[in-house]
């Protein structure tokens, strides 16, 4: 609910309404943060089963110093960026063959858009 009244004022206010439909909202996709956050934080320096996620987007893969990475995932040598996150996201293990990272992905790309901006606000 909280949701569509945020949409409804931003479509008052920029008569683009149509552009709100498909505009990530990082609010929802904070929500879906939820599944990482089992084995992943939000805050800097502090990693969890998984490194943290703080300042992912435009962190080159495999770099955060104190964290033991996968030789797959040392050896996937790419910057997250949106569009690597959101290969990566939708299956993991077959964008990164071998990671660590026992998820299935997010297979709703809507979902993946939201989070993905989300993970922007991470800085
Ligand atoms: C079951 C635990 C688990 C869950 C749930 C999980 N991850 Fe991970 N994630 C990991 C592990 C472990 C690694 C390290 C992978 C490796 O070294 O192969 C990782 C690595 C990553 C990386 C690469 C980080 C880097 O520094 O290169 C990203 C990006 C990432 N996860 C995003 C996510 C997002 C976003 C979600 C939620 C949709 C998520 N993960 C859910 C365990 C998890």
């Amino acid at each position: 609910m909280r949701f569509w009244v945020g949409c409804g004022l931003f479509a008052f206010l920029l008569p683009v309404a149509a552009e709100c439909a498909t505009a990530p909202n990082a609010e929802a996709g904070k929500i879906v943060f939820v599944k990482c956050a089992l084995c992943h934080t939000n805050e800097p320096g502090k990693n969890k089963i998984g490194p943290s996620l703080f300042g992912i987007v435009g962190r080159k893969s495999a770099s955060l110093p104190d964290y033991n990475y996968s030789e797959a995932m040392k050896n996937f040598h790419h910057t997250w960026d949106a569009k690597t996150l959101d290969n990566y996201l939708a299956d993991p293990r077959t964008v990164v063959p071998g990671t660590k990272m026992i998820f299935p992905g997010i297979k709703d790309e809507t979902q993946r858009e939201n989070l993905i901006a989300y993970l922007e606000t991470l800085k």
